[in-house]
């Protein structure tokens, strides 16, 4: 068994005070920051980018896992890694014809690279790429927006992907992302998830340390 990462989402944190609330995670027991980058054009919503990245980079030692929901992820993926981004995660359903392409376009920055799928993705989308990533996420939501419900069909393509992950015997890891909370990440886990982001979950709890340490129990 891979050991468990929590990925606190940073899309649900008070943005005017963005350091303050990454320093507070990493203190709270986070493994990773997980940055949601959204253009307003591959979701209905417009977050932060490239400068976000840099500035984090300077106040945390935390990884930083940039979730890239942007059309022609291509064309920013060597900025992501020079602003510091630890891995980059792009969509197949923004690549599609060239997600081996542009997953080895970030591989050859020197950070580490990972396909996602969207939920009405299947898993056979992306079957042939999973042995040049390092790491798969499935979305458990529509992206776009933090605080949705899990859709439970993630469950299955977690199984999936966790026997391919198994038989291929490489450490990749794998993420889930969306509607994750207390009562429902032990069967996520249990799926083969072992990296999990959770925003809305996180952010509104009264005790962070608790719930960090809560879901990764
Ligand atoms: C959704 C984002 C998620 C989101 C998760 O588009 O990719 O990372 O912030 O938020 P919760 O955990 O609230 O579903
Ligand atoms: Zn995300």
């Amino acid at each position: 068994m891979k050991t468990i990462k929590i990925a606190p989402s940073i899309l649900s944190a008070n943005f005017s005070k963005m350091g303050e609330e990454v320093i507070s995670l990493q203190e709270c027991g986070a493994d990773v920051v997980h940055c949601d980058v959204m253009d307003g054009v591959f979701v209905n919503n417009i977050t932060f980018g490239i400068k976000m990245v840099e500035d984090l980079r300077k106040i945390t030692t935390l990884p930083l896992d940039c979730h890239l929901m942007i059309v022609h992820p291509e064309k920013y993926v060597e900025r992501f890694a020079k602003a510091g981004a630890d891995i980059i995660t792009v969509h197949y359903e923004a690549c599609q014809d060239n997600l081996k392409e542009v997953l080895q376009l970030i591989k050859s920055t020197g950070v580490k690279c990972g396909a996602v799928i969207n939920p009405d993705t299947p898993v056979e989308k992306i079957k042939d790429v999973i042995p040049m990533c390092d790491m798969v996420l499935v979305m458990s939501v529509f992206p776009g927006f933090g605080g949705q419900k899990f859709i439970p069909s993630a469950l299955d393509k977690l199984r999936q992907i966790r026997a391919i992950i198994d038989e291929l015997d490489k450490d990749i890891d794998l993420e889930i992302d969306g509607g994750v909370t207390a009562e429902n990440v032990a069967e996520i886990k249990a799926a083969g998830a072992n990296v999990i982001v959770a925003g809305s979950t996180v952010f509104k709890a009264e005790d962070r340390a608790n719930i960090i340490a809560t879901l990764k129990a």
